[in-house]
């Protein structure tokens, strides 16, 4: 047996195996609902034999889109289609997640394709999509040329920290099972954690405790409406890879915090904080990510996950069996072939046939396996 393809348990959760699909935005939310996109981009995954199918970042608050077409859980009627959603997941034997997320200082950006700026008037002409003013913990821009944030006040920080909560409430009502917070990629609270982003005097700035608070008050209050029974995860950026940034150490110390009020694992993700260029120190190859999952594993004693730049079926054996972390998220891999879990454990020698399959297409690809082994064709 693969470790790649053991079941893990958290809390009272069993994943399968350990491939999760890592959250990944699609843009395509009407007024943060989700629709059939939706339901047609995460449910193949789910038929592809991934254990945990994230939903893309999930803004708790409008304002805390990052876009106009970003998903969002920030009233009741949102939970509808959700659940359409989690009950296929379910259905088809893999475990529904949610990442759910406030863009802060990131907020009122284009999508993707229509140019990485902040929305303008120009959307407005194209697009009827009007920009809408950001916060975040200082009056720090996240870059040269995007907007200033206003610095948020007591009350709105104490808002977001209630909207997190109101939104586990309604994840659970739509049926999710995992919730991945987004405390990574210069989301809001990457920037309350990162000294780059948050030149606080209060009791939100300042020292690592500080810094910290705003993530640990996100967890409570999510704690607070989440079963006990359902595991909790944040992704942090475990390196700005910038001087003055967040180093490793200090992720193990926010993952230590985090810990301690009930969440349980960590996906270790890096970098983000400060304006699209690649910062010098950043080195990618593959599996570029997986020395911080293993770090925080070790000295925070903490699952984790590890994300980027994965596509070998033995290198993720190898992470999973040397120990250096729990669970590997997959993104792009996915895309490319949703169907990469059952060929990997085909690959693996895990399954030598079709058997994982949904029966609706094994039962055939079986049958053809047969005929072209006995004739010799293949
Ligand atoms: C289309 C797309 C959308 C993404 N959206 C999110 C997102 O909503 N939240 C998030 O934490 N990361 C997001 N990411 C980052 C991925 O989750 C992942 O961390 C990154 O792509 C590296 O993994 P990969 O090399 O397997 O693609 C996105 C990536 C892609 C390709």
């Amino acid at each position: 047996m693969t470790t790649l393809f053991s079941s893990y348990k958290l809390r009272d959760i069993t994943f399968k195996n350990r491939i999760a699909v890592s959250p990944m935005s699609q843009y395509r939310a009407r007024s943060g609902f989700a629709d059939d996109w939706q339901l047609v981009h995460l449910g193949r995954f789910a038929m592809g034999g991934a254990a945990l199918v994230y939903t893309e970042a999930t803004a708790v608050e409008a304002d805390g889109r990052r876009t106009h077409g970003d998903l969002g859980l920030w009233n009741d009627d949102q939970i509808t289609k959700l659940k359409q959603i989690t009950d296929f997941i379910s259905r088809e034997g893999s475990i529904p997640g949610i990442q759910l997320s406030h863009a802060g200082r990131k907020a009122s950006e284009r999508r993707p394709w229509h140019g990485e700026k902040p929305v303008s008037d120009e959307d407005v002409a194209h697009r009827d999509e009007a920009p809408w003013q950001c916060i975040g913990p200082s009056a720090i821009s996240y870059a040269e040329g995007w907007p200033v944030p206003q610095q948020m006040s007591e009350a709105d920080i104490q808002r977001v920290v209630a909207s997190f909560g109101e939104a586990a409430r309604r994840s659970y009502d739509a049926g999710f099972k995992i919730i991945e917070v987004y405390a990574a990629h210069g989301f809001l609270i990457h920037q309350f954690l990162s000294p780059l982003a948050n030149q606080r005097l209060d009791h939100w700035g300042g020292n690592a405790e500080n810094r910290n608070r705003f993530a640990v008050e996100v967890a409570k209050s999510i704690r607070a409406n989440w079963p006990d029974e359902y595991p909790l995860a944040f992704r942090l950026s475990a390196t700005d890879w910038l001087d003055g940034g967040i180093e490793p150490a200090d992720t193990v110390e926010t993952a230590k915090a985090l810990k301690a009020v009930g969440v349980d694992m960590i996906d270790c993700s890096t970098g983000g904080i400060g304006g699209r260029e690649r910062p010098r120190r950043m080195v990618i190859e593959q599996g570029f990510q997986v020395p911080f999952a293993a770090q925080v594993k070790t000295d925070a004693d903490i699952a984790t996950m590890a994300v980027g730049f994965l596509w070998d079926a033995p290198v993720m054996e190898d992470i999973l069996k040397t120990g250096q972390a729990d669970m590997i998220a997959l993104a792009r891999e996915l895309l490319d072939d949703p169907n990469w879990p059952h060929h990997a454990a085909a690959s693996l020698g895990q399954d030598d046939g079709f058997d994982r399959w949904p029966v609706e297409s094994g039962w055939w690809l079986n049958k053809r396996k047969r005929l072209v082994d006995k004739l010799g064709l293949r």
